[in-house]
């Protein structure tokens, strides 16, 4: 067991700047790099820190392959709310990652059993992740591991929690109620397991924001349970956290 590199930064933009310096050295220092990404409001701002990166200082994505981590199942990939849309918008459209190097989930594939061997057989044929960017939920979720989930496996198929549901949705949430076709349209999703994420080379997590302080706080110090899918880090030889002050503060945690 060996304990992470932790960076705790002022706030979200500070937070958003080093983990873009952090992926950007790799990226420079490396001739192929295989990326593994998260979605999700705290890894807008990591992408908006590498499009200045590219835009600004040149740093270029040609040699990357990146792997999403998870997307919704059974909605068309231009689903608002789908990661292949969350990606275009936040990442692809601003930097040169070739577009035969863009790998998500097919959310629309015809054999969901299919789909999750051919994803995983994908990321074995990239030669593995070389660097895994993770975000978390404040349940310890990373990617759509939810706790209790098949956490140690490969890719598959993971049903939403409602705590999840809720916090993704914030806009959907009030027609709920209502329309329970709203919550079924994006019941199930997508997600490399945490199996998956423990054999990448490197993983980079990043939070923001005092939601996150306790869970982080019990995957960092606790035991290793699949109720707290982030504490599965903890198996992992080379993670380093980077933490704005709020999802860093754990001196209300209990030990
Ligand atoms: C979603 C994604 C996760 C991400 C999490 C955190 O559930 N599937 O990969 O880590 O959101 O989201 P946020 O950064 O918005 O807190």
């Amino acid at each position: 067991m060996k304990l992470p590199t932790i960076y705790l930064e002022d706030d979200y933009s500070a937070m958003a700047r080093r983990g873009g310096e952090i992926v950007a050295d790799i990226v420079r220092r490396s001739s192929r790099l295989v990326v593994a990404l998260p979605t999700g409001s705290t890894s807008v701002g990591l992408y908006a820190d590498l499009a200045r990166r590219h835009r600004e200082d040149g740093l270029s994505f040609r040699h990357v392959i990146t792997f999403n981590l998870d997307e919704y199942r059974g909605i068309p990939k231009d689903d608002p709310e789908s990661y292949h849309v969350f990606m275009e918008r936040n990442l692809f459209a601003h930097v040169d990652i070739p577009a035969s190097a863009r790998h998500l989930p097919d959310p629309l594939a015809a054999s969901s059993g299919d789909e999750v061997r051919r994803y995983e057989e994908a990321i074995d044929a990239a030669g593995g992740i070389d660097l895994a960017v993770l975000g978390v939920g404040a349940n310890g979720h990373i990617a759509f591991n939810e706790p209790g989930d098949y956490v140690t496996g490969p890719t598959h198929v993971a049903a939403l929690t409602d705590d999840t549901w809720t916090r993704n949705f914030p806009s959907l949430a009030p027609l709920r109620e209502k329309n329970p076709e709203v919550r079924a349209r994006y019941a199930t999703a997508y997600t490399v397991g945490v199996g998956t994420i423990l054999r990448a080379r490197r993983i980079l997590l990043l939070a923001s924001g005092q939601a996150k302080a306790s869970v982080l706080a019990s995957a960092v110090r606790g035991s290793v349970t699949p109720n707290i899918p982030a504490s599965f880090l903890q198996l992992h030889p080379d993670v380093t956290m980077v933490l704005d002050r709020a999802a860093g503060d754990w001196s209300l945690v209990k030990p």
